[in-house]
């Protein structure tokens, strides 16, 4: 028998230090202004030196494992989404297991780059629906900072360090995740990369001179496709759960960008009333953009048991994903 499956825990770990956009000022030839017009965003959180993407995946999911009143071994698979990994192998999901002490989970790493959140949910959801697993746990988490050129303007303003998790289990029937859409166009994989340091380009004195093993963007390009897809994934995942646009209670987007958020939020018929908005703190963490929002939303109360989200995420691959969840928690 299919079952339901929802959210039971989730939980954010976001690096103390913040970053400003006059802190900005002083790096790179940009202005307060200009970040704040283009993308919204006033600042956003940079991990210390030594602390890797493991380090707060980690503690987001232990914060959702605490929520769902679980404990580690009680976990049978971890879904790690990331697109600045502890490594290229193994997987950052293996070092979240050895960290957490999950030592009955299987784990692997799902790459879709700021979609992954809401790829994960949609693979991680099919194991219990189908009775396989019974918890699983799938964690969004970016150290981008340590991946990005701090001399590019075009790309070291937008991005943030974080992580989000949640544990999927089963729910009540009518609760949960109610539709998906996933997509991808990888015709546009150039639009938005890492060029070298996989084995595409493999490392090496010449590509580090180029600053080739950094975040590469064409944000115009990728503006342009976020425009487009963010709304129709999320129309295709509210048809595919049979919602309509005036029975949404929250639209959880992918932070990138508060132009392109907008513009989805109006395409929808969703007023901004009801969409969820932090990337003027966090900037774009990427993979946990999306859990990160959710679990603060859910903290400050804003989310209630039987509310109908939507959650839409746009990035690299290009890839995009939407999901539509009836929120399941009682608090
Ligand atoms: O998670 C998915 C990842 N990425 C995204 O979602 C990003 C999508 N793209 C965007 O959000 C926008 O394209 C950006 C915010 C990246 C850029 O905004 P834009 O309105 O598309 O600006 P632009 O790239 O067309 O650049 C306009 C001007 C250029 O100067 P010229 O050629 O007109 O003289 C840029 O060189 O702004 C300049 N510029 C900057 N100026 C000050 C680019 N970056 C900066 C900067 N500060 N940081």
């Amino acid at each position: 028998m299919i079952k339901s499956v929802g959210i039971t825990g989730i939980g954010y770990s976001v690096p103390e230090k913040i970053v400003t956009n006059a802190d900005l000022e002083k790096i790179v030839d940009t202005s307060d202004e200009w970040i704040v017009e283009r993308t919204g965003i006033r600042e956003r959180r940079i991990a210390a030196e030594g602390v890797s993407t493991s380090a707060l995946a980690a503690e987001a999911a232990l914060k959702a494992l605490a929520d769902a009143k679980l404990s580690p071994e009680d976990i049978d698979l971890i879904i790690v989404g990331s697109a600045s990994p502890d490594m290229l192998f193994p997987s950052t999901a293996c070092l979240v297991q050895a960290k957490i002490g999950a030592k009955n989970a299987g784990a692997f790493d799902l790459s879709a780059a700021c979609s992954s959140f809401v790829y994960g949910m949609s693979v991680g959801s099919q194991m219990i629906a189908t009775g396989i697993y019974k918890h699983v746990l799938v964690i969004g988490a970016e150290v981008l900072s340590k991946i990005i050129d701090w001399q590019d303007r075009n790309t070291c303003v937008l991005f943030g360090d974080g992580a989000g998790a949640a544990v999927l289990s089963e729910v009540e029937p009518g609760y949960g995740i109610l539709g998906i859409d996933l997509g991808a166009d990888g015709t546009g994989a150039d639009a938005l990369l890492v060029p070298a340091g996989g084995t595409r380009m493999p490392a090496s004195a010449e590509t580090v001179a180029n600053h080739q093993h950094f975040v590469h963007m064409n944000g115009p390009e990728v503006f342009r496709f976020a425009t487009k897809v963010m709304g129709a994934s999320a129309i295709r995942a509210m048809e595919h759960a049979g919602v309509t646009s005036d029975e949404v209670d929250w639209l959880i987007p992918h932070q990138a960008n508060t132009r392109i958020i907008q513009s989805a939020a109006k395409r929808l018929h969703v007023p901004m009333e009801k969409v969820i908005v932090n990337v003027d703190r966090y900037g774009n963490t990427s993979s946990a953009s999306i859990p990160i929002a959710l679990a603060e939303a859910r903290d400050q109360g804003k989310i209630k048991k039987g509310d109908t989200l939507v959650l839409v995420g746009f990035g690299g691959g290009l890839t995009w994903a939407g999901c539509v969840l009836k929120w399941s928690k009682e608090e």
